[in-house]
């Protein structure tokens, strides 16, 4: 049989290293724990309340008491770390998102609660005026349609002592205005707060991936005159990946600890270019419509829910992800903890 061959056996033959599960373990490249994953959270005001969210079967938005329950089934599982989200009641929104100052607002709440349950926690908070915003953008918009800036950061900067105050260990800025993680850490600093960290969302891109999140959190821009439809003037070109490199350049030098490529998974690229230009720490951040495009072909029977999130996850941490945002944390985590049953 093997006298017949008329073609050399080759030497190197790379599926030795695949032929069992232990090989293949030994030799993979990438292993995700569970602690480098961070669970965003939809919280709403009301007790011992939660509210499904359509588009993202799984994922409700909670009350802070169930909040809080959540939290305690994630530590269990070694995701230690949250990001909050408020749905803000119609009532209290306003163009300049007053409300996100309040002491005692619902995210404010929340952070007291959680560190109060579980100080060992990292609790991370946004920074931007979308939820608190009635007209649906992360800055205030002026008379005639234009996204403020300066304006915009002088209230970020001031959210951001709201938030540590209430006890956060890390602000994330997702406004992707200029200027704004300097004022943020500038403020912090003469306030007293040194050792409150800012991941900021530094290559944030207008991005039609957002959709079940700005579903949750009843947060869409309004369609209304002099109100700009997207968030173009301010997230940025999906086209673009130099861009990104000055983002990083900029958030870097004015004191961001970590910097965030987002989405994820169509921007695998960037979350590897960056990789090369910083030692910071990167987050990417795995958004509401790529967990809903799973789930979704999932219902279908279409798709492999655990393998392809699993699949996915590692990706962003292959390309070069430290940390990762996703609503699959807890599954995730779960899978993670019966391979080893
Ligand atoms: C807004 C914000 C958005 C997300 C996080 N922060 C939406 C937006 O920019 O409109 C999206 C996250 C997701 O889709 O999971 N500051």
């Amino acid at each position: 049989m093997t006298s017949e061959k008329r073609w050399v056996p080759p030497v190197r033959r790379p599926r030795r290293l695949r032929c069992s599960k232990a090989i293949r373990d030994m030799v993979r490249e990438t292993v995700l724990v569970p602690n480098h994953l961070v669970l965003p959270q939809f919280i709403m005001e009301g007790d011992n309340t939660t509210e499904p969210i359509e588009a993202m079967p799984g994922r409700s938005r909670m009350s802070i008491d169930r909040t809080i329950i959540e939290c305690k089934e994630a530590m269990d599982l070694g995701v230690q770390s949250f990001a909050l989200f408020p749905l803000v009641p119609e009532s209290l929104k306003t163009n300049d998102g007053q409300e996100a100052l309040n002491p005692d607002n619902l995210v404010c709440r929340a952070v007291h609660a959680i560190k109060e349950t579980y100080p060992e926690a990292c609790v991370i908070t946004d920074i931007a005026l979308d939820p608190f915003s009635n007209v649906g953008h992360d800055g205030i918009v002026s008379p005639r349609g234009k996204v403020l800036n300066d304006e915009t950061v002088d209230i970020l900067a001031k959210m951001a002592v709201v938030h540590a105050k209430a006890g956060a260990d890390i602000v994330a800025p997702s406004d992707m205005m200029d200027g704004r993680v300097g004022a943020i850490r500038t403020t912090l600093d003469l306030a007293g707060f040194a050792d409150v960290g800012i991941i900021s969302y530094t290559a944030k891109y207008a991005s039609s991936f957002y959709g079940p999140f700005r579903q949750a959190l009843e947060s869409a821009p309004v369609q209304a005159p002099n109100v700009p439809k997207d968030k173009k003037t301010y997230q940025m070109d999906p086209a673009n990946s130099r861009e990104a490199i000055a983002e990083a350049m900029l958030d870097e030098a004015e004191g961001a600890d970590m910097i965030m490529v987002k989405p994820g998974l169509p921007y695998l690229d960037i979350i590897h270019l960056l990789r090369s230009q910083t030692t910071l720490p990167i987050a990417a951040y795995h958004v509401s419509g790529e967990y809903a495009m799973i789930k979704a072909a999932a219902k279908l029977g279409w798709l492999d829910e655990q393998a392809c999130m699993h699949e996915s996850l590692v990706a962003l941490a292959r390309a070069g992800a430290d940390v990762i945002f996703t609503y699959a944390a807890i599954d995730y985590a779960k899978s993670w903890r019966d391979s080893f049953a």
